[in-house]
C-alpha cells in the first residue's frame, strides 16, 4: 500500500506512544513461564507481540485480552512447556521471538519445536543462539546452520559462561532464560551494554541477577513468579515523531509515558547533542541493578541541527533509532557519521542499504560504509518515493522524511507499520492538522 505524506507545518501537541514492544515480548513469555497468573497491563496488541502470543499458545499457556489493553497470562510453570502438534510455532516477523523463545524450549528435555517464520525471518542469523544453546547441552538445527527454520530438542541444560560476540539483547536473553533452567551459574559477558528489559523483569521475578561490569550473572530456580507488569511507552516508536519535532520548523510536542530507561534512550542523547532542545527524566547513566523500569515525560523542540559522530559505544542503546540519525544528519550543518553499526545490516533488513538507498532517493548526500553510514547535511530533502521493503522501522522513517521535506514523500509498503506501531498514521495526522 502507498500513502503520501506532504510536507507538514510545525508539529504540537501530545503523543502517546504505543506499548513498547521489546517489554510486551519479555512479559508474555516470562508470564508464561509462571505457575501463577500474571497480569500485564499495557499490552502491545501489534502483529510482532502478537506473534508471541499465538507462539505461547500453542506451547499450553492461555492469554487472554481484557478490555482495558491488559493481558492475563495463564503460564505453564518453567518447566512444562507442551509439545505442539508437528511442533512447529511461526514466529512470523519477529527476530526477538526467534531468538528468546529457544532458551525456554532448549531447557524442556523430552520436546522438540520448529521455529519458522515469514521471508524476512529467514534471513535473520541464528547461529547467535545457536551456539551459546549448543554449549549447555542442547540439539538444535538450523538451515546452513545459521538461518532459520530452526529446530531445537530440549535437554538437561549445564550453565556456560558465554561471550557475546555482537552486543545483542536478544541473545543475551535467551541464554539468560535457558540459564533458569540449567545446572550451575551461567555468566554472560557482552562486548557493549544492551537493553537490559529481561535482567529487570527477572529480578521481578525474585531471580537472582546481578551485573558487573560487562557481565551478567543468573542461577537456576524452581520456580518464577511475576504478579503485573505495566508497560511503559515504546522509546523507539516515540523516536519517530520526536525526530519530525527536531525536524519541522516551530515543532514542540510532549510524549507521555515513555520508558527512559538508559539502555533504550540513545536516540535522544544523540539528537540533543546535535542541538535538538530535550527535556525529561532520562536516566543519566545504566542502572546495572534496576529492576523496575522508569517512566516519563518527553519535551522536544525543534532547533538548527549540526552534525554529530557516533561511536561504536553508542550504538545499542539507539540501534532500532539509527535510521533517524541519519534522517536528522540531512539537515545537520556538516558531516554526520555512524560507526559499528554492523548488526543493521540483520535486522528486518539490511537497514544500511535501506537507509542509504532510500534516503539517496530522496535527495539525501548519504553513503554506506562497512558498519555505519556517513551523511554530509545541510540541504534537507527535496522527496520522492521510498520503499518500506517490508520493514516497519523504514516505513515510519519515510513518512517522517515526508514530513520534513520539501516535496513530500509517498511510501511504498507503509502496512509495515502495524508490525510495531498500529494507529501510526492517525497520530501522524493527529500532529499535523493540529
Ligand atoms: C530487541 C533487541 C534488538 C533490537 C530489536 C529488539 C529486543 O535486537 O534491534 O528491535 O527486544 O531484545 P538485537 O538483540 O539483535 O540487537
Amino acid at each position: 500500500m502507498r500513502r503520501r505524506f506532504e510536507p507538514a507545518g510545525a508539529l504540537r501537541g501530545r503523543v502517546a506512544p504505543p506499548p513498547d514492544k521489546s517489554i510486551s515480548h519479555r512479559a508474555a513469555l516470562l508470564g508464561a513461564m509462571c505457575d501463577e497468573p500474571v497480569t500485564v497491563e499495557n499490552y502491545l496488541y501489534a502483529e510482532d507481540t502478537l506473534s508471541t502470543l499465538d507462539a505461547l499458545r500453542s506451547l499450553g499457556a492461555a492469554l487472554e485480552p481484557e478490555e482495558d489493553g491488559g493481558l492475563l497470562v495463564r503460564g505453564v510453570g518453567l518447566r512444562t512447556a507442551a509439545p505442539t502438534t508437528g511442533g512447529l510455532l511461526n514466529v512470523r516477523n519477529s527476530g526477538t521471538l526467534l531468538r528468546m523463545l529457544p532458551g525456554w524450549l532448549a531447557g524442556q528435555p523430552g520436546g522438540s519445536w520448529t521455529l519458522d517464520g515469514d521471508e524476512s525471518i529467514r534471513r535473520r542469523p541464528v547461529d547467535r543462539v545457536v551456539e551459546p544453546l549448543r554449549g549447555m547441552g542442547a540439539r538444535l538445527e538450523a538451515r546452513e546452520d545459521r538461518f532459520p527454520p530452526l529446530t531445537v530438542y530440549g535437554a538437561e541444560l549445564t550453565a556456560i559462561d558465554y561471550e557475546l560476540p555482537v552486543a545483542s539483547a536478544q541473545v543475551k536473553s535467551c541464554v539468560l532464560v535457558a540459564a533458569l533452567l540449567a545446572e550451575g551459574e551461567t555468566s554472560v559477558t557482552e562486548p557493549i551494554p544492551s537493553r537490559d528489559h529481561t535482567e529487570r523483569m527477572l529480578r521481578r521475578a525474585r531471580v537472582p541477577v546481578t551485573r558487573e561490569g560487562r557481565v551478567v550473572r543468573v542461577s537456576p530456580v524452581d520456580e518464577i513468579e511475576l504478579e503485573r507488569i505495566v508497560v511503559p511507552g515504546d522509546p523507539s516508536s516515540a523516536a519517530f515523531f520526536a525526530a519530525a519535532a527536531c525536524l519541522v520548523a516551530g515543532s514542540r510536542i510532549v510524549i507521555e509515558g515513555t520508558a527512559l530507561n538508559w539502555t533504550r534512550t540513545g536516540f535522544f542523547r544523540i539528537a540533543a547533542r546535535m542541538g535538538a532542545v530535550v527535556v525529561g527524566e532520562l536516566e543519566d547513566e545504566p542502572k546495572p541493578e534496576a529492576d523496575e523500569e522508569p517512566v516519563g515525560e518527553l519535551d522536544v523542540t525543534q532547533a538548527p541541527l549540526e552534525a554529530t559522530a557516533v561511536e561504536p559505544d553508542e550504538v545499542p542503546p539507539a540501534i532500532d533509532e539509527l535510521p533517524l540519525v541519519a534522517l536528522l544528519g540531512c539537515f545537520a550543518e556538516g558531516q554526520t557519521v555512524v560507526r559499528g553499526a554492523g548488526e543493521l545490516r540483520v535486522k528486518e533488513t539490511d537497514r544500511i542499504a535501506g537507509v542509504v538507498e532510500g534516503l539517496g532517493g530522496l535527495g539525501a548526500d548519504i553513503e554506506a560504509i562497512e558498519d555505519g553510514f556517513v551523511v554530509t547535511g545541510g540541504g534537507g530533502l527535496r522527496g520522492g518515493v521510498l520503499d518500506a521493503r517490508g520493514d516497519h522501522r523504514m516505513a515510519m522513517l519515510g513518512a517522517v522524511a515526508g514530513l520534513a521535506s520539501r516535496e513530500g514523500v509517498e511510501v511504498e509498503g507503509i502496512e509495515a507499520a502495524a508490525i510495531s506501531y498500529p494507529g501510526f498514521e492517525d497520530q501522524v495526522r493527529a500532529l499535523t492538522d493540529a
